[in-house]
C-alpha cells in the first residue's frame, strides 16, 4: 500500500500578529514547515504535497523541490486545504498522511504508527489525538459510550460538556484516498467560524458507516500547533530540550539545559562540556573534549577536539584541535585557525588564517590576514586592512613577534622570525628575521618639575 502526504500550509497565522506565514517561523533555526518536510523525508512517503496560500511565494521559494506546492488561493478552512491537493493526487490510492504546517515537532515514529493503525483497522479514516491537561483552543475528540469516536468538535463550536474533553484532535490524520476528496466536497461551513472543516470528515464517515480509527499519540508535546509566538517559545522550548538530552545521552554534558540554546544541523562531540548561556547555531560542528561558554554564541563554526571558547562568537569559520578562543573574542567569517591557536580577551579576527601554536593574546584587530605559526601578537596590534576603498591583505610569516600596539598598514607582509617594535606603524614589508621600529626616538627633559615645567612639553 502506498503512502502520500499533504501539508496544510495555507493559513494567514493571524495570531502571530506577523506579515510573514506563519508555517516559515523558525523552530530551531529552521521554518516550521521545514521540520515537517524533515520528518516526512524520514517515513516512507511516496508523494509530498503542500498546500500554500498566504505568502504563497515564499512558502513555494522556500520548499523548492521537496515537495508539490498547490495554491489555495482562499483560505476557507481546511476542509478546503485539503481539498485544493486533489488535483496532484489524482490517480493516486493508497493512504493519505494529512499534516499540518504548524505542528513542527511530529516524530516519524508517530506518523509511523498512525500508519500502522489505520492500516491494521482497515479505517476509511484515523485520527491523531492527544490527552491534554489544557486542551484549550484545541478541536475535541467525541467518543460514544462503547468509545468509538463519533465526530471533532471545534473549541468555538463546543458545548460546555463537550469543553469538558481532554482528547484533542492534533489536526493529523490518515485518510484513505479511495472517496476522499467526493467526501470533502459534501463539508458544509456551518459552524462557527463559517469555515469548511477537515474535522467534519470524521463525523461524516462515521454517520455513513465507514470506519473511522483513532491513535492517541503517547507523548503531547508532538503535537503542540502552534498559532501564536507564545506557543512557538513552548515549542522551541520542547525541541531544544529534546536536542539536548539527545546529545547528554550521546555523551555530551550539558549543565544547565534551560539556558544552552541549539539550531538544527549542529554535532557536538562526546566529553564537550556545554556551559550555561551557550547558543549552537545551524551548521555548527563540534568536536569532542571541548568546553564552549559560558555565554558564547557559534554559528557554522566547525571546531576540533579539545578546544576551548570562552564568553565568545564564532561564525563561519573552523578552529583547530587544542584552541583556546576568549574570554571576550569575536571570530567573524572566513577565519582558520591551526591546532593550538591562542585568541585571548577583546581580540577580532575576519578573515584571517592562524597558524599552528600561534597567539593572539589581546585587545586586537586582525582582519584580511594570514598568520604563520608560532607568531606573537602583542597587545593592541592593529590589520590597518582598509584604506576607506579597498580591504588589503597582510602577511605574518611564521614565528615574527609583533610589538604590542603595532599597526600593520596593509598590504604588507612581516617575514619569517621579524619583529616589530611597539607602538611602530609599519608600512613597508619587514625581511625576514629583521626588527623594524617606526617611532620617534624618546626625549628626555631632566628636571622638568623644578624648571616650573607643567603638563605635557
Ligand atoms: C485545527 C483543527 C483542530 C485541531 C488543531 C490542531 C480544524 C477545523 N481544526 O485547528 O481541530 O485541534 O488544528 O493543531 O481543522 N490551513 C490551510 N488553509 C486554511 C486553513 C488552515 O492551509 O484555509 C492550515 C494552516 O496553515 C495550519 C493548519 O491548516 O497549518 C491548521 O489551521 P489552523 O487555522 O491553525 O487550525 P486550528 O485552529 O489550529
Ligand atoms: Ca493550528
Amino acid at each position: 500500500m502506498t503512502l502520500a502526504a499533504v501539508v496544510l500550509a495555507a493559513g494567514k497565522g493571524t495570531r502571530m500578529k506577523s506579515g510573514q506565514p506563519k508555517v516559515l517561523f523558525p523552530l530551531g533555526g529552521q521554518p516550521m514547515l521545514g521540520h515537517v518536510l524533515d520528518t516526512l523525508a524520514a517515513c516512507r512517503v511516496e508523494k509530498v504535497v503542500v498546500v500554500a496560500g498566504h505568502g504563497l511565494q515564499q512558502v513555494a521559494a522556500y520548499v523548492g523541490e521537496r515537495a508539490q506546492v498547490v495554491c489555495q488561493e482562499q483560505q476557507l478552512g481546511t476542509a478546503h486545504a485539503l481539498l485544493m491537493a486533489g488535483s496532484a493526487l489524482e490517480g493516486f490510492a493508497g493512504d493519505i498522511l494529512v499534516l499540518c504546517g504548524d505542528t513542527p515537532l511530529i516524530r516519524p515514529g508517530t506518523l509511523e504508527q498512525l500508519v500502522q493503525e489505520h492500516r491494521r483497522q482497515q479505517a476509511a479514516a484515523t485520527v491523531l489525538t492527544a490527552q491534554l491537561a489544557d486542551p484549550t483552543g484545541y478541536g475535541r475528540v467525541i467518543r460514544e459510550a462503547d468509545g468509538r469516536v463519533s465526530r471533532i468538535v471545534e473549541q468555538k463550536d463546543a458545548t460546555a460538556d463537550e469543553l469538558a474533553v481532554k482528547e484533542i484532535n492534533t489536526g493529523l490524520y490518515c485518510l484513505r484516498s479511495t472517496g476522499l476528496f467526493a467526501a470533502l466536497k459534501e463539508i458544509r461551513p456551518q459552524n462557527a467560524q463559517g469555515e469548511y472543516y477537515l474535522t467534519d470528515i470524521i463525523g461524516l464517515y462515521v454517520g455513513r458507516g465507514e470506519r473511522v480509527a483513532a491513535l492517541s499519540c503517547a507523548d503531547p508535546a508532538e503535537v503542540a500547533g502552534i498559532n501564536d509566538r507564545w506557543q512557538l517559545a513552548q515549542a522551541e522550548r520542547t525541541y531544544r530540550l529534546r536536542r539536548l538530552e539527545e546529545l547528554a545521552k550521546s555523551g555530551v554534558t550539558v549543565l544547565d539545559p534551560e539556558h544552552t540554546y541549539i539550531e538544527v544541523d549542529v554535532t557536538v562531540g562526546p566529553d564537550t562540556v556545554l556551559l550555561p548561556g551557550t547558543y549552537l547555531a545551524r551548521g555548527t560542528r563540534i568536536g569532542r573534549g571541548c568546553t564552549i561558554g559560558p555565554n558564547s554564541y557559534l554559528r557554522a563554526a566547525v571546531l576540533g577536539d579539545d578546544v576551548q571558547v570562552c564568553y565568545a562568537v564564532v561564525e563561519e569559520s573552523y578552529l583547530g584541535n587544542s584552541c583556546t578562543v576568549g574570554p571576550f573574542a569575536y571570530i567573524r567569517p572566513g577565519c582558520r585557525l591551526a591546532d593550538q591557536v591562542k585568541v585571548g580577551d577583546f581580540v577580532e579576527l575576519k578573515k584571517a588564517t592562524v597558524g599552528m601554536g600561534s597567539k593572539i593574546p589581546h585587545l586586537s584587530y586582525v582582519g584580511d590576514a594570514t598568520v604563520g605559526s608560532g607568531v606573537n601578537i602583542g597587545a593592541g596590534t592593529i590589520t590597518c586592512n582598509y584604506d576607506g576603498k579597498n580591504k588589503w591583505p597582510t602577511v605574518i610569516e611564521d614565528g615574527a613577534f609583533i610589538g604590542s600596539n603595532t599597526n600593520l598598514v596593509a598590504p604588507v607582509t612581516v617575514g619569517a622570525g621579524a619583529v616589530t617594535g611597539a607602538g611602530s606603524t609599519i608600512t613597508k614589508d619587514v625581511p625576514a628575521g629583521a626588527l623594524a621600529v617606526e617611532r620617534a626616538k624618546q626625549k628626555i627633559v631632566p628636571d622638568w618639575k623644578k624648571k616650573g615645567g607643567q603638563g605635557g612639553e
